[in-house]
């Protein structure tokens, strides 16, 4: 502590060389100059940890394989873990706290899981655990969440919190492309997660609002909680059809408070009317739309994913906690409950259903509907809009009638 004093240096080490963490040295490296002005500070890249060489790097020197230089050496003040998964990152970020040292990541698979004990472990040790990083890559959402609405209680936090299926979402929608050719893009851009399940099946949307969930309710809210269901059943006849009424098919993650503490929290794809901002949210952006008794409605919106800007939201962390290494910052919430989370079944909304049924039947049994017309649609093909009602309702008064998609209508 003293010699950091005297020598004012702040030393980081990276934990994972992938997209996120090359962006982070690429951040750290290229903004050196203003980022010692603000941190009034020199902040020096120390180490990096991977069990890659990379022998033509200009890091070359920081490259090490063995996390216990980094956990043993007094110098490193700030770890930043971009490995990903909540295995080798959670005993690396156990460790790193353990010594004393702050921990940035990007995580959302870790802070999801393990956010409410690596939490607590920060605080024991006085140190600091930011994740800004974790939800919309480099959009600014928590910390404003937890300070420039502290003033609210929130109601509710619906996002699009996932790049890569909005991504494709957005190719399908917009230039016809089948799911498979959109999601080659999205890796190829590099968005996607390793392994595409965590984005196209919803996991990564459901780590994200469960993080939100979390700061926004203030109890910790785990993924198996939280239904999820992601966008591998939506076909251009289903984005055709939205489109003949107005709106966007839109994967989004969803949070909602309900009465005696109770939290409603799901991950589906829904239809967005074009007078909803989300709507518009293309390609690779994310938005996180929050409501709170004082604010109303307020809406983040920028950039999910991607290297520089994710290192962005992950270098303004290492900013705030290397301008003050002696107050230790974290997020606070409670233990989760099993309790916690209710199921969206109780949530009436209007419904987009497509299915083989004739419209005599259909209006028998759903009463009142507004019918959707595509061209080229096979002989039988029959879709709808339905009155508001609840997803039991609607499936109840489906029975008997083949059904292709159902999607939920975003008030
Ligand atoms: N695979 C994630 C996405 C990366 O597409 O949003 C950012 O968390």
């Amino acid at each position: 502590e003293e010699i950091h004093e005297v020598n004012g240096m702040v030393n980081v080490a990276i934990l994972g060389f992938g997209t996120v963490g090359s962006g982070v040295a690429e951040v750290l490296t290229t903004n050196g100059g203003l980022i010692d002005q603000r941190v009034e500070n020199l902040v020096r890249l120390k180490y990096i940890l991977d069990v890659r060489d990379f022998p033509d790097s200009p890091y070359r020197d920081c490259f090490v394989k063995d996390f216990g230089v980094i956990e043993s050496d007094p110098e490193v003040d700030i770890v930043v873990e971009t490995i990903g998964g909540a295995t080798v990152a959670l005993d690396f970020t156990t460790r790193a706290l353990k010594a004393g040292k702050s921990v940035v990541s990007s995580n959302k698979e870790l802070v999801a899981t393990h956010g409410y004990e690596l939490l607590q472990l920060a605080r024991e040790h006085g140190v600091s655990y930011l994740f800004e990083a974790s939800v919309g890559g480099g959009i600014p959402i928590l910390r404003p969440l937890t300070s420039c609405l502290a003033a609210n209680e929130l109601s509710q936090v619906t996002g699009i919190l996932n790049g890569t299926t909005n991504y494709i979402l957005t190719r399908m929608i917009k230039a016809g492309l089948t799911f498979e050719q959109a999601l080659k893009e999205a890796q190829e851009n590099g968005y996607a997660e390793r392994d595409p399940s965590a984005d196209v099946d919803g996991h990564d949307a459901c780590r994200k609002i469960c993080i939100l969930a979390a700061l926004a309710f203030g109890q910790h809210v785990y993924p198996d909680q939280v239904p999820t269901q992601g966008i591998r059943g939506v076909t251009l006849a289903d984005v055709a059809y939205a489109d003949s009424c107005g709106y966007k098919i839109k994967l989004l993650g969803r949070a909602i408070r309900e009465r005696e503490g109770k939290l409603c929290a799901f991950v589906a794809p829904h239809l967005v009317p074009a007078s909803n901002p989300l709507s518009g949210v293309e390609d690779v952006f994310n938005a996180i739309s929050v409501t709170g008794n004082a604010i109303g409605d307020v809406m983040f919106y920028g950039r999910g994913a991607g290297k520089l800007p994710t290192a962005s939201a992950v270098v303004a962390d290492v900013i705030d906690i290397a301008k003050d290494l002696k107050t230790a910052r974290c997020a606070v919430w409670g233990p989760g409950s099993r309790d916690l989370v209710v199921s969206s079944d109780i949530l009436s909304s209007r419904w987009y259903v497509r299915g083989t049924a004739s419209m005599d039947k259909v209006r028998a049994a759903f009463g009142e509907i507004s019918p959707l017309a595509r061209g080229g649609a096979p002989a039988g093909e029959t879709a709808f809009l339905t009155a508001p009602m609840t997803e039991p309702q609607v499936r109840a008064r489906l029975e008997g009638m083949e059904l292709h998609s159902l999607i939920r209508v975003l008030e």
